[in-house]
């Protein structure tokens, strides 16, 4: 391979498969690796570069499979290793290359490591692999401090010795059933190179990383302040004990050259929910990890402002250690971009569920979302699609309460419903059961009329954001990607215009009046109409060739 076919992810565009909800090729109401398969074709088609599936190990899918049992198998309910080893085998010949989802932080309490610790003394090599404390207070009944789990509560919890007495306490960022490792711990670091070497070998071309700014903490920090409704204050807090510390980076040295001892290269794209964003360019300096998920850009509100400020930071940040930025709208723990740019305020939150509140005219979302993709398309370096944002989908704010499976929804004391309002099975058909998603039923109820949003509604309206989407990944091949943003002076503050080399312009009108294109040859692709008179609308896009 050449060099430059080695750095085939700086421009990339990468689909995010969420495996349970992508595809049913078994009938049993949840997506797996043989309906991926099924609908190679249609990613193909789409044009993406290459796809990230969301975790699939064996996992009680407590937290939507982020609770891993075993590191190196499929979990049965989405295939199995042979049909793994086929998928990579099809998505390869047709050009798509294939990353996993690798969860160092935590494992799920199945784990067998996890029950070995349970079952062995305090104080043993089996509970050194994870983090346990004796409690405070008298009896040891009082968690060892008070941090706080993300998805609400306390981030302790309490154990039966093996005699039968209560225990010592181990420690879980996220749910009780995703104890965290202690990377401190060398058979730890092990592992996990073991792992990745795993499935490398199989002919995975890369892994996202879950939470990259964990792993690695101070436990001997005291108590810290949380905010009750939730999240802690992860970034506002300087020397967090348990995000984004420094030690995380040696790790990350010795995942890189693991992936450079291969041939083809491997890739790493790093989850880490930091600020500001010279603290992401961290992850990705040259030794490290390749490429980072740009939140900034995600939780950016819809105006011009807003979204120059992102951009120009974050290319700037990103190249003063030779990375691409990347762009990203969706993904499976934040509000569908329709909805999101639906609601009256559009204004940033945090990385988890809802960002905003408010009522949601989805049309005018849908108009905003197209606008959106159109931008984020033009921009260099790599981008991200989660699955069903090129439908158009938007967040089923709605679902009942008995469906829920997030475990922010229990953790939270149901006051958070959580993420399952973006992980609803795609519809593929206009009729039919379960919209065909799969033959029977699926595991979150899709809503009344899913159906109009399917592909196979898509396929039939030319105007609909698939033949948007298909279009201007097409098209994106045409852009010269080594061409930087170059601002275009427009004195009008809701108007973002910028050139890519001397052909390529893209202009998007955020604010309330039409607004005039600048000069150009030629339209290549519209987000909406043209006004009458051939002026660019509010909430819309053109790429124009000039
Ligand atoms: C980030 C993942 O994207 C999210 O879905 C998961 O709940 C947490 N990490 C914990 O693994």
């Amino acid at each position: 391979m050449t060099q430059a076919s080695h750095d085939w992810w700086r421009n990339a565009v990468i689909y995010q498969v969420y495996i349970r909800s992508f595809a049913d090729g078994t009938g049993d109401g949840e997506g797996d690796i043989a309906g991926l398969r099924n609908r190679l074709p249609y990613l193909h088609d789409l044009g993406v570069d290459a796809l990230w599936i969301n975790p699939w190990y064996p996992s009680p899918l407590n937290d939507g499979g982020y609770d891993v049992a075993d590191f190196r198998d499929i979990d049965p309910r989405f295939g199995d290793l042979s049909q793994a080893k086929a998928l990579l085998d099809e998505a390869h010949g047709l050009g798509l290359r294939i990353l996993l989802d690798i969860v160092p932080n935590h494992s799920s309490w199945d784990h067998e490591w996890f029950k070995q610790a349970l079952a062995a003394e305090p104080g043993s090599p089996e509970r050194a692999r994870y983090i346990f404390r004796d409690g405070r207070g008298p009896n040891g009944d009082e968690p060892p401090n008070n941090w706080r789990s993300v998805f609400g509560g306390s981030a302790w919890e309490r154990i039966t010795e093996p005699d039968g007495s209560p225990g010592q306490w181990y420690f879980h960022i996220f749910d009780v059933s995703q104890p965290d490792f202690d990377w401190s711990n060398p058979e730890v670091r092990a592992e996990f190179l073991d792992i990745l070497r795993f499935w490398f070998d199989l002919g995975v071309d890369g892994f996202r990383i879950d939470v990259a700014h964990g792993m690695v903490k101070d436990m001997t920090k005291p108590d810290i302040p949380y905010d009750e409704s939730g999240l802690l204050d992860r970034p506002k807090i300087a020397d967090h004990p348990f995000f984004d510390r420094d030690g995380v980076h040696e790790i990350y040295r010795g995942w890189r050259e693991l992936a450079d001892s291969y041939d083809p290269p491997r890739l790493y794209v790093a989850e880490a929910w930091v600020e500001p964003p010279e603290r992401l360019a961290r992850y990705v300096r040259d030794d490290e990890l390749h490429s980072a998920f740009n939140f900034d850009y995600l939780k950016a509100a819809w105006s011009a402002s807003d979204l120059r400020r992102s951009i120009d930071e974050s290319v700037t940040v990103l190249a003063s250690v030779g990375a691409p930025a990347t762009w990203v709208l969706e993904n499976h723990d934040v509000e569908r971009v329709v909805t999101r740019y639906g609601r009256e305020v559009t204004a940033a939150g945090e990385g988890s569920s809802r960002i905003a509140d408010g009522p949601v005219d989805e049309r005018l979302g849908r108009h905003r979302a197209r606008a959106a993709g159109l931008l984020m398309l033009a921009l260099p370096g790599g981008a991200y699609i989660y699955q069903g944002q090129e439908l158009g989908l938007p967040e089923v704010l709605d679902l009942p309460e008995d469906a829920l499976q997030d475990p922010v929804w229990e953790r939270s004391g149901r006051t958070r419903r959580g993420r399952d309002g973006c992980r609803v099975p795609l519809p593929w058909t206009i009729d039919g059961p379960s919209y065909g998603f799969g033959s029977d039923g699926s595991w979150l109820p899709q809503p009344d009329g899913w159906g109009a949003l399917s592909v196979e509604a898509a396929e039939a309206d030319p105007g609909s954001m698939l033949h948007l989407y298909r279009t201007a990944l097409r098209m994106r091949r045409d852009i010269p990607a080594a061409e930087p943003v170059d601002w275009i002076q427009v004195d009008n503050p809701d108007v973002l215009a910028f050139r890519r080399g001397t052909g390529f312009v893209c202009v998007v009108n955020l604010g309330a009046q039409p607004v005039a294109l600048p000069d150009h040859r030629q339209v290549l692709l519209l987000s909406g109409e043209l006004t009458e008179d051939g002026m660019l609308p509010t909430d819309t896009t053109a790429w124009l060739a000039t």
